[in-house]
């Protein structure tokens, strides 16, 4: 990859820029329904993967140079800094991370230690200064998972289909809810700070999980400390930020306000009704998932009329709604996003 020029479209994009083409990047571009990473992956499990930055590096490098995407991701998990601050975390494949010592009391938030990037996740911060110095010709994505959605785990234990724990705890004892929320907010800003430091050029904080909640609980329990998160890389750094959720067009309005450039919208919210609630910032996304299951004339239809409603406002950049899976095949991913760049080229 040396030696070829930098391919920038994905933060022009980002920025609210045109750019000559649209740029295409795919969530949970580095997984399963590679044959290459399962290979890989039968000698790790997942976190002795992560914790090693040589396979960090090429797993996150492949989607690049399989699928010919315009942005990489950083091959991590949002349960990656957790471990360091005391939480007994596993990835248990089909179901996702299981915790084994769930916070449920204001000792038990007190008792979780902060993140130290350098010495907690070296293996993080190695693998972006390995990309970024000389492996890749896009830019690295950085990311981390916000408050909420780490602590759905770490109250629930593991995921959840309702979040009535994680709610609860939220309604019945706020202050222990505020001490978690400011718990996780400082982890947030030190994680991404390190990695941008490190050299990421963008970061996504996935909050996948807070479309659970309806506006104005959002907006007390939430909005403050993606506020904080936010206004404070702000002020150190001028990489792009993306915030990202599932389920969480209700809550658009609310994220307009907060000092992000990109907003990930999943496949409920399209592009023109974003723009019509008077969404200014730059809009990634949002093709379904399952429709990478379909016939190619299907795939292929609707990726163009997200790629019309895309192309009527500069600073979009293609996506799937929510992460890639195992089921599909690694051809359609390419004739996606070759698709995508032809069918956009002006
Ligand atoms: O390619 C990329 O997108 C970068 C790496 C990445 C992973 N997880 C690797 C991974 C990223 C950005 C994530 C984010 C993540 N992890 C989120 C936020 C985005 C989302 O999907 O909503 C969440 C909620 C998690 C928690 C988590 N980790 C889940 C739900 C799972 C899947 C469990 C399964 O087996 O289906 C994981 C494990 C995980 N993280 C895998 C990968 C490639 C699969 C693990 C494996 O190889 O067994």
């Amino acid at each position: 990859m040396t030696g070829q020029t930098f391919n920038d479209t994905f933060l022009k994009a980002c920025r609210g820029e045109f750019t000559p083409y649209i740029p295409v990047w795919y969530m949970r571009q580095a997984g399963r329904y590679q044959p290459e990473y399962r290979e890989i992956r039968s000698r790790y499990s997942f976190f002795e993967m992560s914790e090693t930055p040589e396979v960090c590096a090429e797993v996150t490098r492949l989607p690049v140079e399989q699928l010919g995407v315009d942005a990489a991701i950083l091959f991590a998990d949002i349960m990656t800094p957790l471990k360091p601050i005391g939480v007994d975390v596993e990835i248990q494949s089909g179901i996702g991370p299981v915790i084994s010592n769930p916070v449920s009391t204001l000792t038990d938030v007190e008792g979780l230690g902060s993140l130290n990037p350098e010495s907690d996740v070296p293996f993080v911060m190695e693998t972006v200064r390995l990309l970024t110095r000389e492996q890749l010709n896009v830019p690295l994505i950085g990311f981390a998972g916000a408050p909420f959605t780490l602590a759905s785990y770490m109250v629930e234990g593991g995921p959840s289909k309702n979040y009535h724990r994680t709610k609860g705890l939220m309604y019945r004892d706020p202050e222990t809810w505020q001490a978690l929320m400011d718990k996780l907010g400082e982890l947030t800003i030190t994680y991404l700070s390190a990695q941008i430091q490190a050299g990421a050029q963008a970061v996504q904080v996935f909050d996948s999980w807070v479309g659970a909640l309806n506006a104005a609980d959002y907006r007390t329990y939430v909005a403050p400390v993606m506020h904080r998160i936010f206004s404070q890389l702000k002020e150190t750094t001028d990489v792009p930020l993306i915030y990202f959720g599932i389920g969480a067009g209700h809550l658009l309005q609310e994220w307009d306000q907060l000092p992000v450039d990109v907003i990930g919208l999943d496949w409920r919210t399209s592009i023109r009704q974003a723009r019509a609630l008077g969404i200014q910032k730059a809009l990634q996304g949002n093709l379904d998932p399952s429709l990478l299951l379909a016939p190619w004339e299907r795939i292929r239809e609707r990726a163009a009329d997200i790629l019309e409603q895309g192309m009527e406002t500069p600073g979009y950049i293609f996506n799937l709604g929510h992460g890639t899976f195992p089921e599909v095949q690694v051809e359609t991913l390419q004739r996606l996003t070759k698709f995508v760049h032809q069918y956009s080229q002006n």
